[in-house]
């Protein structure tokens, strides 16, 4: 029975989006005391600050589900050399109001896919400087570009062989990260 739960938030809401794949396909390397749970973020509304007295019940369903969580994994597409804004959108409802922030804490990893050959680096590095003033202490390394190309995902959703043993360690790493900082 999984004993840690993570939060995985899914920068992108494209239907064959390589990103949600990732994050499927990344889950399976976990080990049996991790679960690994998707957030939904499309019926977020776009964030104003004038709704923070009184949040919609999705914003208070993604906080809630992100503070019953031990870490949170963010797979990331990247949008013009950042992170997509339904991510951003999501990141700025579940961290306010002010001092209510459901981030803080959390031990966060972060991996991306793109078609571009630098795989979502200026994305990653865009984001992990929102991550570190949200106050989550966040895997540095290994740090994970991924290209999407064939045979990224095996015929049953895994990770393929090409990339499996890089992103079993990556998983060891995060695990243990996790662990580490869960209170
Ligand atoms: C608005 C937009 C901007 C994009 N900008 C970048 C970019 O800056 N870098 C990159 O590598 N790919 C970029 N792409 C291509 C994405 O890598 C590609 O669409 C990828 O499939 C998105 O991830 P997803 O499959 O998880 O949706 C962009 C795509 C869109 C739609």
């Amino acid at each position: 029975m999984a004993q840690f739960v993570v939060a995985v938030v899914v920068g992108s809401l494209r239907r064959e989006s390589f990103n949600q794949k990732l994050a499927t396909a990344v889950a399976k390397l976990g080990p049996a005391d991790f679960s690994f749970k998707q957030l939904r973020i499309n019926d977020l509304p776009l964030y104003s600050q004038d709704d923070d007295p009184h949040q919609a019940d999705a914003v208070r369903r993604l906080k809630d589900e992100i503070r019953a969580s031990h870490g949170v994994l963010f797979v990331t597409a990247e949008y013009n050399r950042s992170m997509p804004g339904v991510l951003k959108n999501a990141i700025d409802h579940a961290s306010r109001p002010y001092g209510q922030s459901a981030w803080a804490g959390k031990p966060a990893g972060v991996l991306g896919v793109s078609v571009g050959t630098i795989g979502t680096a200026v994305a990653q590095q865009h984001l992990r400087t929102v991550l570190a003033y949200l106050d989550m202490p966040t895997l540095g390394q290994p740090e994970v570009f991924l290209q999407a190309k064939e045979g990224l995902f095996d015929n049953d959703g895994g990770i393929g062989p090409a990339s499996r043993r890089f992103l079993q360690d990556w998983m060891d790493r995060y695990v243990a990260w996790v662990k580490h900082h869960s209170v």
